[in-house]
């Protein structure tokens, strides 16, 4: 079961260990603050409390008569209670269930249901994660670099990844979602954020060995912010007696996507299958583009110089047929029948570029939801 301990709030540093909260100047609550952690008593301890009693008093009647047995039957008061309240605790509330497998399938249904258009991304996700989760012993924990244009399901495949890691999802206590633009906002304090998000991110991989970190808008960070994590994700047994090999690292940047479209147009005008794109078309092109870019979050980093991303994964550009399939999926989710004269009207309603071809949706399949209020 998870220890459950620190809470550590971003932004202006609200840092208490074992619920103790240190007054801080701004808790910028969510998303961080609900997944800060208190160090409330089990309540299952409190209800299985009475039956301790019961059995350490079997106990001393049996040391009348032999003392082995007592040790015996303490043994076993202690072991039943601590099986119990664990089995009791997970049930009312959520543990981390650090050993729980990965069901591939599942993970590799839901995507191939519910991604579109991203090939790439689908098989990569799966090898990674199946592999990542196999390993009884990784070396390091796994990091992930999402790239691509606007829209085109970053967020969207972060948050499937987290549901199949930790079944509640975002909303998980053991999945962590940084914003710069609300967690980082100020250029002047790059040394507080690495310090904060240092200890933010001890606290809860030592509560959670297997944690899911996601930075989102990594291309807002300030430059050199991501670094302070570098020595978590080398390939350390431990770093001050926390492990972060179980820990999954997720990054999400819109940097990239001219590089990623480049070569989906190059195709398409080649009138190759975008299928047909393969990760050796775009991995390293990507790696060297992020770290040369100093809009990325990467630029120079320390992550891409000592190898330490394990994948960049690019998401191509969406078509029309794309934005059709969102709409349709965005129908269903709202419980109602698929009208496809209105999927034509909200795909045809958004721009697509580039000015000739018009292949690709300006802005993925964001405003999708947004559009199809109207109609
Ligand atoms: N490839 C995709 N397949 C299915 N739905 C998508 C895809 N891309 C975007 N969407 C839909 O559009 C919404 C916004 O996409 P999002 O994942 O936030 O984009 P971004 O790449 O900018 O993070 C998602 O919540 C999802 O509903
Ligand atoms: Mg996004």
């Amino acid at each position: 079961m998870a220890a459950q301990g620190r809470r550590v709030v971003l932004a202006e540093v609200t840092i208490s260990r074992a619920g103790n909260p240190v007054g801080g100047l701004g808790d910028l609550g969510a998303p961080l603050g609900p997944r800060a952690q208190t160090g409330k008593m089990l309540p299952s301890g409190r209800l299985l409390s009475s039956l301790v009693p019961g059995l350490l008093l079997a106990a001393q009647v049996a040391a009348a008569f032999e003392p082995i047995s007592v040790g015996l039957a303490i043994g076993a008061a202690s072991i039943l209670t601590g099986y119990l309240s664990k089995g009791l605790y997970c049930r009312f509330s959520e543990c981390c269930h650090e050993k729980r497998p990965l069901n591939s399938s599942a993970l590799k249904l839901d995507l191939e249901e519910k991604l579109f258009g991203q090939h790439l991304a689908t098989e990569v996700i799966l090898k990674a994660l199946t592999g990542f989760k196999n390993n009884k012993n990784p070396k390091k924990p796994l990091t992930l670099s999402l790239h691509g244009w606007a829209g085109t399901g970053k967020n969207f495949v972060s948050q499937i990844v987290a549901e199949n890691l930790h079944p509640k999802g975002l909303k998980s206590h053991f999945v962590h979602l940084f914003v710069p633009t609300l967690h980082f906002p100020h250029e002047q304090q790059i040394k507080l954020y690495q310090d904060q998000l240092q200890e933010w991110i001890r606290g809860n991989v030592s509560a959670c060995a297997s944690s899911v970190f996601i930075f989102d808008e990594m291309d807002k960070l300030h430059p050199g912010v991501i670094d302070a994590i570098k020595p978590f994700l080398d390939y350390y047994e431990q770093v001050d007696g926390v492990s972060y090999r179980k820990a999954i690292f997720i990054f999400l940047s819109n940097a990239g996507g001219d590089l990623i479209t480049k070569e989906a147009l190059d195709f398409w005008r080649a009138g190759k299958k975008r299928e047909d794109i393969q990760l050796k078309d775009l991995e390293p092109v990507l790696s060297v583009g992020v770290f040369n870019n100093k809009h990325s979050g990467l630029w120079r980093s320390g992550l891409i110089d000592r190898n330490l991303i394990d994948y960049f994964i690019p998401f191509l550009p969406l078509e029309y047929r794309h934005v059709k399939m969102c709409v349709r999926a965005e129908m269903r989710a709202r419980g109602t029948d698929v009208d496809e004269d209105v999927v034509t009207r909200v795909a045809e309603e958004m721009t697509f570029f580039p000015k000739d071809e018009k292949i690709y949706s300006d802005k993925g399949c964001k405003t999708v939801q947004a559009r199809l209020d109207f109609h």
